[in-house]
């Protein structure tokens, strides 16, 4: 019997794969980082403690004052602003505790997420100005208040000290919480109270959570962007990023409010500040670990337009062009200069090769192009090999967005980073948006994308399968114009599941999980499948690119002699389909393919089901001319073919 399957008959392609149409960009998809949803502090960045130096704008928040056994004691801000004004608060206990305990607790980021067998290192810069002991004992709680983690420590310095200690945590709790409690007589000062898995991301002390990095490793970036995003801009200059004060003594980083803390009312984070834990210095490591090239993103005299849209003067630009020189300098520069020593007595002397760094993030109007050009031409002056990302706007089209296009490319400028955050349609619908783009213009950086179900930044927003496949269908027309676009990368990166404050995102946590979103897979799969180069890949001498709900890309990989063909089904039957391959070369018996689908478009992946929706592999055999396989609906294919004899 013949089944209804077999009946359709296959839609036919051909792959030119000896024709070279376009040079794909090894670096061509990376990630782009920003501290939004709890992605550093409370999330990427290991630290356990909350407000750990007491500067937040309430200094004891977090901190709860906690008595045991009789203990007695009080808890005193003291404001020693003239003497640290970036690190300007820290805490006296007066202890009254011969018998019991006096102390405080604090609550984490949500909790904190402990594991069992794990070891955690605690520290704290104390200060003992009295004679007699007090002893401290650390304890963590699990959510029932069970002791699950012990360490001790008998602070006996009159000047400020760090004292540490390590303990082994005898049971696994995501919503743990610390105390110190405090036993003797008299005064202690104590700042920086803190507390790290040991097990970390390479293990470096004080470091990042290793689960989140690996996920980040797992795409095989090509490049990361940081550290945002609006919090670059700040919601006021004040507020605004500055590199400098991102590296060096971690107490010395001063503390500041993240700018996502109020931004939406629907959803509110007052606990969300910055310690910069997760600095510049920690940026380009980590973009070094995992083989991406750096891109910082850099203020440039403007505080985000969404919000006060303040400005610096023209006349006064000075200290934030040179912060972009210093930092051109830190990167690459060698130890006989200021800033390559600085990188060098940090633990680095081997240059972090940037190659690249963008001129504020979403900025528009005559004020940018004022700064952009002051910005560009001492940069070049002095650095002519960087590459400028300069921006074309916070949307797709538009008014703005047509004008700094036009302005840029009569600029001859390097690279244009477009931002799109439209509905899954929209992604569909433009596939094509590239491809007759100006082949001689900037290059294209499609530097924040992703498909919003509901609305942009809509708190209903969901990461679906819908939104995913429509991101896969519009991230063929990003490769077929390799030529055009030569970086692209989704946004944002990470969200803490009970601290966000945008979705979607591309990878979920809590304080012991996390999970890549559908559209994670999305992006791993281009990356790791990109190839070196773009060959055609037509339907009767067409792109394929929305006709029927279907949408194609096809590239060669010279270093492992494969052609790869990347194909989405966006429609609701599925498709018997045949790759005729012209060319010289023969593509043996069998080829690779993975499958990412879902048959319910609503379809999300989750912590209790963290991979429902992610990629399947499977074997088919070819008869090295010609591929036959059934795409079935809703679904995104790769297929990779090895030459033979060649
Ligand atoms: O990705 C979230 C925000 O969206 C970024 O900070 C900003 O650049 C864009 O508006």
């Amino acid at each position: 019997m013949v089944t209804a399957r077999a009946q359709i008959t296959p839609m036919i392609f051909t792959i030119a794969a000896d024709k070279i149409k376009a040079h794909i960009e090894p670096n061509m998809y990376g990630i782009f980082f920003e501290d939004i949803n709890m992605a550093a502090d409370g999330g990427v960045y290991a630290e356990l403690v909350k407000n750990r130096s007491f500067e937040f704008n309430s200094p004891l928040a977090a901190w709860t004052e906690r008595l045991k056994g009789g203990g007695k004691g009080s808890i005193e801000v003291v404001d020693r602003t003239a003497e640290r004004p970036e690190n300007a608060h820290i805490i006296k206990v007066n202890v009254n505790a011969t018998t019991g305990y006096f102390g405080l607790s604090n609550e984490g980021f949500r909790g904190m997420g402990i594991k069992k067998d794990e070891r955690y290192s605690f520290s704290v810069n104390a200060r003992k100005p009295g004679t007699g002991p007090i002893t401290m004992l650390i304890e963590l709680h699990n959510a029932k208040g069970a002791v699950i983690g012990t360490g001790r420590l008998t602070p006996t310095a009159t000047q400020w000290k760090k004292y540490a200690v390590k303990f082994t945590a005898t049971a696994t709790e995501d919503k743990a919480s610390l105390y110190v409690w405090l036993k003797g007589t008299g005064a202690i000062d104590l700042d920086m109270i803190s507390l790290f898995p040991e097990h970390t991301w390479k293990n470096r002390p004080a470091g990042l959570r290793a689960d989140l990095v690996q996920k980040l490793a797992d795409m095989k970036p090509g490049f990361l962007r940081f550290p945002g995003g609006c919090i670059v801009e700040g919601r006021d200059l004040a507020n605004r990023y500055q590199w400098k004060k991102s590296i060096g003594d971690i107490d010395k980083r001063e503390t500041i409010i993240n700018r996502w803390n109020m931004e939406f009312k629907h959803r509110p984070t007052p606990d969300y500040y910055q310690t910069f834990g997760l600095g510049f210095m920690e940026y380009f490591m980590t973009a070094e670990d995992i083989g991406a090239s750096p891109l910082p993103i850099l203020n440039c005299g403007m505080a985000c337009q969404f919000n006060t849209g303040q400005l610096v003067p023209v006349d006064q630009l000075d200290p934030y062009v040179q912060d972009a020189l210093d930092l051109i300098e830190f990167a690459n520069g060698g130890p006989d200069t200021k800033w390559g020593k600085l990188r060098t007595d940090l633990g680095h002397p081997k240059p972090f090769n940037l190659k690249m760094m963008g001129v504020g993030n979403e900025q528009w109007g005559e004020q940018y192009i004022e700064r952009w050009k002051i910005f560009t031409k001492a940069i070049k002056d002095k650095y002519p090999y960087i590459k400028i990302i300069s921006s074309v706007g916070p949307f797709a089209a538009g008014e703005e967005f047509t004008r700094l296009d036009k302005f840029f490319r009569a600029q001859h400028a390097d690279i244009l980073d477009e931002h799109y955050y439209q509905s899954p349609k929209w992604f569909f619908d433009n596939a094509k948006r590239y491809d007759n783009y100006d082949r001689n213009g900037p290059k294209i950086f499609a530097g924040e994308y992703a498909a919003q179900s509901v609305g942009g930044g809509s708190p209903e927003n969901k990461n679906n399968w819908d939104c995913a496949l429509s991101e896969a269908a519009f991230m063929t027309g990003l490769e077929r114009n390799a030529d055009v676009v030569h970086m692209a990368s989704y946004a944002p990166l990470f969200a803490h599941v009970d601290a966000w404050q945008w979705r979607p995102d591309l990878i979920w946590f809590d304080n012991l999980r996390s999970y890549g979103s559908p559209s994670y897979y999305v992006q791993q799969l281009f990356s790791l499948n990109k190839g070196t180069d773009v060959v055609p890949l037509l339907q009767k001498g067409e792109m394929v690119s929305g006709k029927d709900g279907y949408y194609a890309t096809a590239s060669i990989d010279k270093g492992t002699n494969e052609l790869i063909i990347k194909f989405v089904n966006s429609g609701a039957t599925a498709q018997p389909v045949k790759f005729n391959i012209e060319g010289g070369k023969s593509y043996g018996k069998t080829a690779t393919v993975i499958t990412l689908r879902s048959a319910d478009k609503a379809a999300e992946n989750s912590l209790a089901a963290p991979t429902a929706i992610s990629p399947v592999k499977s074997l088919i055999n070819v008869d090295g001319k010609a591929v036959n396989v059934t795409v079935e609906p809703l679904t995104f294919k790769v297929i990779r073919l090895k030459a033979v004899g060649m």
